[in-house]
């Protein structure tokens, strides 16, 4: 064997959207690819999904919202998958129950991809068909960004379902993991003001979902933001300061959280002697004190930040911040560059290093509310975000997990306050 290790060449950027729609089509078999089929059935709790109904849920996507309204002599591939791998768009009629999708044993995983390959036969026929449709672009481009979205969730699903397996399966040895700047955190002052807040196509290019819509004018008061999220090693600090014990750092429904669910530490967090132990995608290793802490809920994130003698930032100073210091919205890790090679998310402003993107979901103070005269997507599309507006919480920047070029400064993530299996984090703010 040659022990010369060619040089890893980025991949080129596909242009059109036919190369685009095949490019992102096959990185999602490309994540199932370590799964074995029982791997793909599982289903670890309401909230996640099995990796078999990703993977037909969001080929469904396509042939609901594209192949039914614009294919000639339209035709399902199998009319049950109508219900079967309909996640909750009622204007396009029932849903099979989200606890039960483990249970969905048939079709099965050679059967969804069947299923995969004849959508991808005839979108990229509609595509050839239809060349510079405005409505049929958008809608091909809303679709796989939505399954860019069910990436990460293929990831943080399974990796959800592997922690129950006492062989510590690994879903990839070489999952990357990226470490802050060994210096001390630094804090970004901000004059605040009038400032505008929302997608902007000249700096976040031309993709948005409905929910960064539209860019409006908001008040800020000054206030000051960390340069990188909070790692293990603060949070341990936090711990071991009876953190989990204190009710007056909790909010009233987080600390009956901790109580019901007795919780002394993070979700994936094992004791084992005098260190802790961790539940990642390479298997479980030891906590690294110097990575952004992850797998947090809100109710701890903001505890931690009260300990800290600090806050969560709201969405408009994250967002403000995050274009104020220009750090590189690339996204996370695991594309382009083949799929478990990590890429510095580091950006150097001066001497000031900066990291704002692709480490952990940073938890927000802001609940997720639409913007002033917000309007959802006309359509059925249009149950795609807005419905969700109640009993959630804004989350910003993206993930490890977050396909390269998915996320930008404008973008939106959102989950109630009691969600950990996200790759969730946070990042400290506080008054000026
Ligand atoms: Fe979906």
């Amino acid at each position: 064997m040659n022990k010369a290790t060619p040089k890893r060449q980025a991949a080129p950027r596909p242009s059109t959207l036919a190369d685009r729609y095949a490019a992102i089509r096959q990185q999602s078999l490309d994540l199932a690819a370590p799964l074995s089929a029982e791997d793909c059935q599982v289903q670890s709790m309401a909230d996640a999904s099995p990796t078999k109904w990703h993977l037909a849920h969001i080929t469904w996507f396509f042939e609901t919202f594209l192949l039914e309204r614009f294919e000639p002599a339209f035709r399902p591939f199998e009319p049950s998958f109508r219900v079967l791998f309909n996640s909750y768009y009622k204007g396009i009629g029932a849903q099979y129950p989200r606890p039960q999708r483990g249970l969905i044993t048939r079709p099965t995983l050679a059967d969804v991809k069947r299923f995969r390959a004849d959508v991808d036969e005839r979108m990229q026929a509609l595509i050839a068909a239809r060349p510079g449709d405005a409505e049929v672009e958008a809608l091909v481009s809303l679709g796989l960004q939505h399954e860019q979205q069910h990436q990460e969730l293929m990831l943080t699903d399974i990796k959800h379902a592997f922690s129950f397996n006492p062989a510590a399966p690994a879903y990839a040895r070489r999952w990357p993991i990226s470490r802050v700047q060994p210096e001390p955190m630094r804090w970004f002052a901000h004059a605040g003001g009038l400032v505008e807040i929302g997608h902007d196509p000249v700096l976040d290019g031309d993709f948005c979902f409905d929910n960064e819509t539209p860019r409006h004018r908001a008040f800020v008061e000054p206030f000051e933001i960390a340069s990188r999220p909070v790692t293990y090693g603060e949070y341990l600090a936090f711990m071991d300061d009876a953190g989990y014990a204190r009710p007056e750092l909790w909010l009233s429904m987080g600390w009956d959280w901790v109580q019901s669910g007795a919780r002394t530490a993070p979700l994936y967090w094992t004791r084992d002697g005098d260190r802790w132990l961790n539940h990642t995608l390479q298997g479980t290793v030891e906590i690294d004190p110097h990575t952004p802490v992850c797998h947090l809920s809100y109710f701890e994130a903001d505890a931690f930040a009260r300990w800290a003698g600090a806050r969560l930032p709201t969405e408009l100073e994250w967002e403000h911040a995050a274009r104020a210091l220009r750090a590189p919205a690339s996204g996370g890790n695991f594309a382009d560059r083949g799929a478990f090679h990590p890429m510095p998310q580091t950006k150097t402003i001066g001497d000031e290093p900066v990291q704002m993107f692709g480490d952990v979901w940073e938890w927000t103070a802001s609940a997720y509310l639409p913007y002033p005269r917000f309007r959802p997507l006309p359509g059925l599309v249009g149950e795609y975000n807005g419905k969700f507006m109640c009993n959630q919480f804004v989350l910003r920047g993206g993930s490890c997990a977050t396909p390269r070029g998915h996320v930008r400064a404008s973008y939106r993530n959102f989950f109630p306050p009691d969600a950990q299996w996200q790759f969730s984090g946070l990042r400290l703010a506080r008054d000026l």
